[in-house]
């Protein structure tokens, strides 16, 4: 395993050399492109159960005029995968079959991985380890063969989740060429809600982006020393398409934002600063809607917004990401000098060109009902030191497949509380196969983002964030981790244990 310092020190001297580092490709056409949606995922049904199927595969798309990218996709697409629909309380199974060229991964590989191995992570479904395709997890499966998670009925609220691959030390790269997906889990119990929900038309799927291209089209992945940080690009994409435009109606629309970056946070807004209403954090609907300007998503995380356009037809409002800054002190990050796009610089992400008005059902007070928030009945308290000392660390530790980190109880109800100690960059921290609830944070009062169902929450330099964790669905072994990609490939992951 390449150790941090020896990459840094190999790429920088490519650097030097010239012959690595992206140039930056011609300048988009902003705005001319209409959105794509992805398709939506078909499954075959037998004996009760939902099959589907995923092929990961090498494609290709034309992102930048002029030139075409090779790509990673699923299931023929150019770009991303299928979106995913599921339902509670239905029975499902998901099988991958990796057609994926042995590429090599980017940042060295791990002993007895094959190159081109991938498997297929459910982020935020909260299900037994073996739903998931990562055998061993974290090891993967090998080019040109295939494999089925085990078969799982999903009992959790309606949320907008999402599937990416999971290969230790490859997962930032296999990202990056293209495979993610949303997954939708709905509750037909919240079909009375009457929310905004005709996919694609006012209920539009939101994979937001960033992506650097070298100047012949290929993806620019991993040649600048601060990309070790975290991957960022200066092209925002949206479903893969850059700097999208889209057209509705003047009626309510429903957004579901995913952040399927590598490493960037975005602070989504309107152009016009309008009021928005959130409904929904990770892992499902807020107990009502909270009207905010704002929404932080850190990578790996989603967000539910309903936009109201009903008063605006013939205007045209853009998606924006707002000027934030990362850590008080540090312009951008220090570590970033060289990018084109830093860590929270301003840039308009989509465009909405609304036209006429449709009339809509105003958003119901009540959303969800969540259970009370009861830390006095968490039995265990763990802490987690992020950065302590050493780059990369979870409390002082890298990655270890074979070391179980934490081992949980099944059905305990637990504090975790995780602390970031580095001055210059937040940590977007995850954890596989539950929903938890933030009970605080160290640095002010919680923001509604912070107020319902989470599986990835933003910790910021410096702070300390306590979340309520309660183990009642959950068998085998999971994964927590850093959700910036290049982070959790260096290692920042550790494993826990559910058992009775
Ligand atoms: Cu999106 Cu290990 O997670
Ligand atoms: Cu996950
Ligand atoms: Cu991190």
């Amino acid at each position: 395993m390449n150790s941090k310092a020896s990459l840094l020190g190999a790429l920088a001297a490519a650097l030097l050399l010239g012959c690595g580092g992206g140039d930056g490709a011609s300048t988009p056409a902003h705005f001319t492109q209409a959105l794509v949606i992805p398709p939506v995922l078909a499954p075959a049904s037998s004996g009760g159960v939902d099959h589907y199927e995923l092929t990961a595969a090498a494609s290709s798309k034309a992102f930048v005029p002029g030139t075409t990218t090779p790509t990673y996709a699923y299931n023929g697409l150019a770009y991303l995968g299928p979106t995913i629909r599921l339902t509670r309380g239905q029975a499902a199974q998901v099988t991958i079959h990796n057609q994926l060229p042995p590429d090599p991964p980017a940042m060295g590989s791990m002993p007895g991985m094959m190159a081109g191995e991938t498997s297929v992570h459910l982020h935020g479904l909260e299900v037994s380890d073996t739903a998931d395709i990562t055998p061993m997890v974290g090891m993967g499966l090998a080019p040109g063969s295939s494999a089925s998670g085990s078969v799982f009925t999903p009992d959790q609220p309606s949320a907008t989740l999402w599937y990416h691959p999971h290969p230790h030390m490859d997962t930032g790269r296999q990202v990056y060429m293209g495979l993610a997906g949303m997954m939708i889990l709905d509750d037909p119990a919240d079909a009375a809600l009457n929310l905004p929900s005709t996919y694609g038309v006012n209920d539009l799927p939101l994979v937001v982006q960033d992506r650097r291209f070298k100047a012949d089209g290929r993806f620019d992945y991993l040649t600048r020393p601060e990309d070790m940080e975290g991957q960022m690009g200066d092209h925002i994409l949206v479903n893969g398409v850059e700097s999208p435009f889209e057209a509705v109606s003047a009626t309510r629309v429903r957004l579901r934002l995913l952040n399927g970056s590598n490493r960037r946070s975005y602070l989504f807004a309107f152009s016009d600063r309008r009021t928005f209403q959130q409904i929904a954090t990770d892992g499902g609907l807020l107990p009502s809607p909270a009207p905010v300007t704002e929404v932080m998503v850190p990578a790996g995380s989603r967000s539910e917004i309903v936009v109201d356009f009903s008063g605006d037809p013939g205007k045209t409002v853009y998606l924006v990401s707002r000027k934030f800054t990362e850590a008080p002190g540090f312009g951008g990050d220090g570590d970033e000098a060289g990018a084109i796009l830093r860590e929270g610089d301003p840039f308009p992400i989509m465009q909405f060109r609304i036209g006429a008005f449709v009339a809509s059902s105003p958003l119901p007070a009540h959303l969800a009902t969540l259970p009370a928030l009861d830390p006095q009945n968490a039995t265990v308290t763990r802490q987690f030191d992020l950065e302590r000392g050493a780059d990369d660390t979870i409390n002082g530790k890298l990655f270890d497949m074979n070391r179980v980190d934490e081992a949980v109880t099944a059905g305990a109800c637990e504090i975790w509380s995780v602390t970031n100690y580095a001055p210059d960059i937040s940590h977007p921290w995850h954890v596989h196969g539950i929903q938890f609830r933030v009970l605080d944070r160290s640095s002010g009062p919680l923001a509604p983002n912070d107020q319902g169902w989470k599986d990835t929450v933003r910790i910021n330099p410096g702070e300390t964030v306590r979340m309520l964790m309660h183990f009642d669905k959950q068998h085998g072994l999971y994964m927590f981790h850093c959700h910036i990609l290049e982070h959790s490939d260096m290692g920042m992951m550790g494993l826990y244990r559910v058992s009775p």
